[in-house]
C-alpha cells in the first residue's frame, strides 16, 4: 500500500501530538476521496441509519439532548462500500505511525459517521471515563464543505495551561487529540454538521456503542 504522507510529515505530526496533545491537519485526503466519503455518508442519512447518540456507561446509556445532539452511524470496515475504504487506510497509516513514533500500542480503531442537525451540540467532555479507558487517540474528519465561521459549529479545545483553541470544521480537515487528556465541546451549529469521528484503541474490546460522559 502507497503512503499517503512521508515519514517527515508524520513525525512532524506525532512530535505536535505529543507536544501540544493535539494536532490539526488540513486537506488529510484528495478532495475526490472526500466527495466518495461524503456521497456515501449521505446515502446513509437519507435511508435514515443514524441514531441519536447516547451518553453514559456501559449499564447506563441514555440520549440527552441537553448534552450531546448529534446522530451516529458505526463504520464497518467489511462493508462492501469503496468509497469508505480510502478513509480505513489512511486509519491504518495513522495506526501504524503512532504506534512507531509514539510508542504507542494501538491495536485497532472505531469510527462513526455523525450528523450534528441544525441546533445541536455537545457539552464539554472527555472522550475517555470510568469504565472504558481504551481510546488513546480521538480523531474526527470534518465533511462541511464551504463552511462560514457564522455557522459556528466549532470544536473548542481545553488545553492543559488554561489555554483554549477554536478549531472550524472545514472539509478536509482532521483534528487528533489524547482522548485521555483534553476536554472538548461541539459548539451550536447553525447549520448540518457532518464528520468522521472515532478512536485508535489500545484494545478493541467491541464496546463501541458507548459514548463519553459529559464532565461536571
Ligand atoms: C465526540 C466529539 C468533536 C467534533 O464525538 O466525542 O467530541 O468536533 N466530537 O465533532
Ligand atoms: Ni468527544
Amino acid at each position: 500500500m502507497n503512503s499517503f504522507f512521508s515519514e517527515d510529515n508524520w513525525i512532524n505530526w506525532v512530535d505536535a501530538l505529543s507536544e501540544n496533545h493535539y494536532v490539526v491537519i488540513d486537506n488529510i485526503l484528495p478532495t475526490e476521496v472526500l466527495h466518495d466519503l461524503k456521497s456515501s455518508f449521505d446515502e446513509r442519512v437519507q435511508e435514515e441509519q443514524l441514531r441519536k447518540a447516547a451518553i453514559g456507561t456501559l449499564n447506563q446509556k441514555h440520549v440527552d439532548r441537553s448534552i450531546r445532539g448529534d446522530e451516529i452511524l458505526w463504520l464497518d470496515q467489511n462493508i462492501a462500500d469503496r468509497r469508505i475504504r480510502t478513509f480505513f487506510d489512511l486509519a491504518d497509516e495513522i495506526k501504524q505511525n503512532l504506534n512507531r513514533y509514539c510508542y504507542l500500542s494501538l491495536s485497532g480503531y472505531e469510527f462513526h459517521f455523525a450528523h450534528y442537525p441544525v441546533g445541536t451540540f455537545y457539552k464539554r467532555h472527555l472522550d475517555q471515563f470510568q469504565g472504558r479507558n481504551n481510546r488513546l487517540i480521538s480523531m474526527i474528519l470534518y465533511l462541511n464543505e464551504d463552511w462560514k465561521p457564522e455557522y459556528g459549529g466549532q470544536l473548542h479545545l481545553f488545553l492543559e495551561d488554561g489555554r483554549e483553541e477554536t478549531i472550524l470544521p472545514t472539509f478536509g480537515r482532521m483534528v487528533m487529540f489524547k482522548s485521555d487528556v483534553l476536554e472538548h465541546e461541539v459548539m451550536l451549529t447553525a447549520h448540518d454538521r457532518y464528520s468522521i469521528t472515532g478512536w485508535m484503541l489500545y484494545q478493541p474490546v467491541g464496546l463501541g456503542f458507548l459514548e463519553a460522559a459529559p464532565v461536571h
